[in-house]
């Protein structure tokens, strides 16, 4: 009984009895009808209902499909506050505040009308309008629902027509509520080189909040996703839980709070922390996009809904194929010129891949670009590493049949550079105060539009020198500290969101321009992995630890969120681990490499041109097959997964032993997602070179469907740091 009640997450009547008091003046002979909002994908409803004595909007379910949302009508259950607001009767944070300029704090939002927009026939919005009844002032819910990917977008839109400009201190862009006996949280933290680090903890009474205040990027130490498991901590296949995370490149906030009832409220958006922003008249203030998947089924659901809506929404070009490439980074650092990046363009060639990138290091004359100290922001080639310039190495890569790609990092610069001597007033830094670095290196104040032209020139500059330029990496290597915007004058605290949205400006002038080059994202690693970026980038980098140990957990934690094609992956030479093991583990994602080719033996070049094969041939699977998380490192001295295509006649599964103790011995593993009537045939790929076989006795054989995901298969062997691949066809 209990399970059905928490199951359906219905709200509870009592919990905003005080807030749901007739706002003053108002009797029940002003009542009006209830008016319930359905909105909702294929197999979870969102409901919002206006009470019509109070004339508020109230959540009364979120869920699994209902067979009928409209009984809800008949519900004595109020629900609770779908936006609270600050001033007047809410006890609890609200989600928006403001001030408005006669000196009030308050905000009353009551219901004024909804309406819906059906772009196509997989996407609906629905857009709830709300206003206070004193002051001009209107607040809009969007709800965006993507039916098929069971993926639903929250935003809001604030306007205000008084006659002088109003104070807003909060700004959520979504407040979800739930009734359940207990809330089980997962975040993901770490640092630079340290990414995605899973951790799980009951909520218990009062606030907890993730967050991060770095300015320019979204997190280092906290990444902005979460997993909200309801009543029961949830697995892979079982649990109701949201999968949540939030469209936005800078300080982003999820505040939960557990009430004395044990009601929980889910507030996310920008953070409001050091933000108050002055919103002038007529002038729309809108949030960020708070991005939600619903699964009763565990966490693989979730993330394969994510996976699917980022592919057909998300991620700029979700469904078109991404280059495999060689980097140089690792093997040249700063110190290369022509002919040493015309052998790696011979490299490229050699291995078989798409693209060579040229990382740092390309740019810069009178201050060099030789080490991280210096030259950044000059974004002219540096004449003794390239004499004939950018366009030489693009037409050098052409004949020999390969792309080319660059590194840029626009939105920095060094102190050591002619664009700080040049242009002071374009840099972010306190007045009174030492300049404070962080790699050498300061953030220019794109707020300023003269700072957004000379980014969108220096890459639309090099694009039009060099339209042979086929891809570009993206960096930005710090977060905000000491900042003060001079163009922003005595609106410092707007400096956290302008700087985002004159971002998302630029990028968005650039896309126009360029709507299919291919751009990594990346900060320093994985700090910019977000849903707002990746709207206008993609694929990311996902850390600068590229030890493959390491990277089976960073990756397995991307996974939840991210899917596999965006996620970039390079074969190097960090950590002790088999040429084999380092490519198997690059190749469950967006692989690439970034290792000296010159020094691979001839055995290990070919077991090098024969993954890239193998993985060019797969790669359909492995980017946008369902996926199948088996068994967690975090569980386990092993992690294993796998890929299983829509039609599910071929998967790819990935197995790697971790570490593994004295006369250890693991359990077959049984698969998932296949279809149990078909028979599959199991071959063992990227066989090491040294034509030792991983995988026990599989490979060749061949089992029905239900075989392999009732009894299972043998993967991986005890011996630790080794891993296996499966192509499973049926
Ligand atoms: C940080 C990135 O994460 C690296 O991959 C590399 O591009 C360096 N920046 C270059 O400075």
């Amino acid at each position: 009984m209990k399970k059905i009640f928490l199951l359906i997450i219905l709200i509870c009547t009592t919990c905003d009895f005080l807030m749901s008091q007739p706002p003053a003046g108002s009797s029940q002979a002003d009542r009006k009808p209830d008016v319930l909002i359905a909105t909702g994908t294929l197999n979870t409803d969102l409901v919002y209902k206006v009470n019509g004595r109070d004339g508020r909007l109230y959540q009364v379910y979120l869920g699994p499909k209902l067979d009928n949302a409209l009984s809800l009508n008949q519900s004595r259950d109020q629900g609770h506050l779908a936006y609270p607001t600050f001033g007047t009767d809410n006890l609890f944070e609200p989600a928006i505040r403001m001030t408005h300029n006669d000196g009030n704090p308050s905000l009353e939002l009551v219901y004024v009308s909804h309406n819906t927009d059906k772009p196509d026939a997989n996407v609906t919005i629905t857009h709830i309008l709300l206003s206070d009844p004193q002051y001009p002032v209107e607040v809009t819910l969007n709800i965006k629902t993507f039916s098929a990917e069971d993926v639903i977008e929250q935003w809001v839109e604030i306007v205000q027509n008084e006659s002088k400009p109003l104070i807003l201190y909060n700004y959520a862009s979504s407040m979800l509520n739930f009734d359940a006996d207990k809330y089980w949280l997962t975040q993901f933290h770490g640092d630079w080189a340290e990414e995605m680090k899973m951790q799980e903890s009951e909520l218990t009474s009062g606030i907890k909040i993730l967050d991060s205040k770095l300015g320019t990027r979204a997190h280092m130490y906290q990444t902005p996703v979460f997993f909200l498991s309801l009543n029961d901590k949830s697995d892979e296949t079982t649990g109701d839980l949201i999968a949540g995370t939030l469209g936005w490149s800078g300080n982003f906030q999820f505040l939960f709070e557990v009430d004395e009832k044990g009601s929980l409220r889910v507030i996310s958006g920008i953070n409001p922390f050091a933000s108050e922003y002055k919103i002038e008249p007529g002038k729309i203030f809108s949030t960020p996009a708070f991005i939600f998947t619903y699964s009763n089924h565990g966490k693989g659901q979730a993330s394969r809904n994510l996976h699917h809506w980022a592919a057909n929404y998300g991620i700029m070009d979700g469904n078109r194929p991404r280059y495999t490439l060689l980097n140089n980074w690792e093997t040249t650092y700063f110190s290369f010129d022509e002919p040493k990046l015309t052998a790696l363009l011979d490299d490229t060639k050699k291995l078989g891949l798409d693209l060579f990138l040229l990382d740092d290091g390309w740019f810069g004359n009178k201050y060099p670009r030789n080490n991280d100290r210096a030259g950044l922001g000059d974004w002219q080639e540096n004449k003794a590493k390239l004499p004939d310039g950018l366009g030489y190495l693009v037409k050098e890569a052409d004949k020999r049949g390969v792309k080319f790609g660059i590194w840029i990092e626009p939105e920095m610069v060094n102190p050591k550079s002619e664009l700080y001597e040049k242009h002071p007033d374009w840099i972010l830094k306190l007045p009174n105060r030492p300049e404070n670095y962080f790699r050498n290196q300061l953030v220019l104040d794109l707020t300023n539009p003269k700072v957004q032209e000379f980014v969108y020139n220096v890459v639309d500059g090099m694009l039009t020198a060099s339209p042979g330029i086929a891809f570009i990496k993206w960096d930005c290597n710090r977060m905000m500290t000491n900042a003060y915007s001079t163009y922003l004058k005595d609106e410092q605290s707007h400096l956290y969101i302008d700087y985002v949205n004159s971002l998302y400006g630029v990028l968005e002038k650039l896309r126009q321009k360029y709507p299919h080059l291919p751009v990594m994202l990346c900060s320093g690693g994985g700090g910019r992995v977000d849903y707002g970026a990746l709207r206008y980038f993609t694929e990311f980098w996902a850390s600068d630890d590229t030890d493959p140990l390491e990277r089976v957990y960073i990756q397995w934690g991307y996974s939840y969120f991210f899917p596999s094609f965006a996620v970039c992956n390079h074969i190097t030479s960090w950590g002790k681990q088999s040429l084999k093991f380092r490519t198997d583990v690059a190749m469950m994602g967006k692989m690439g490499y970034d290792l000296k080719v010159s020094e691979l033996s001839d055995k290990e070049l070919k077991f090098s041109q024969d993954a890239i094969a193998n993985y060019k041939r797969l790669s359909d699977v492995i980017w946008h097959g369902d996926l199948y998380r088996l068994i967690s490192p975090y569980e386990e001295n092993r992690a294993v997964l796998m890929y299983v295509s829509s039609a599910k006649d071929k998967a790819v599964l990935f197995a790697y032993t971790l570490n593994s103790r004295f006369g250890e011995t693991f359990n077959k593993v049984k698969l998932q997602g296949l279809d149990p009537a078909k028979t599959y045939k199991i071959q063992e790929i990227n066989i090491a070179y040294e034509g030792r076989r991983f995988g026990p006795s599989e490979n060749g054989k061949s089992y029905s469907g239900d075989y392999l995901m009732k009894i299972g298969l043998n993967v991986g062997s005890g011996a630790p740091l080794t891993s296996t691949v499966f192509e499973i066809t049926e």
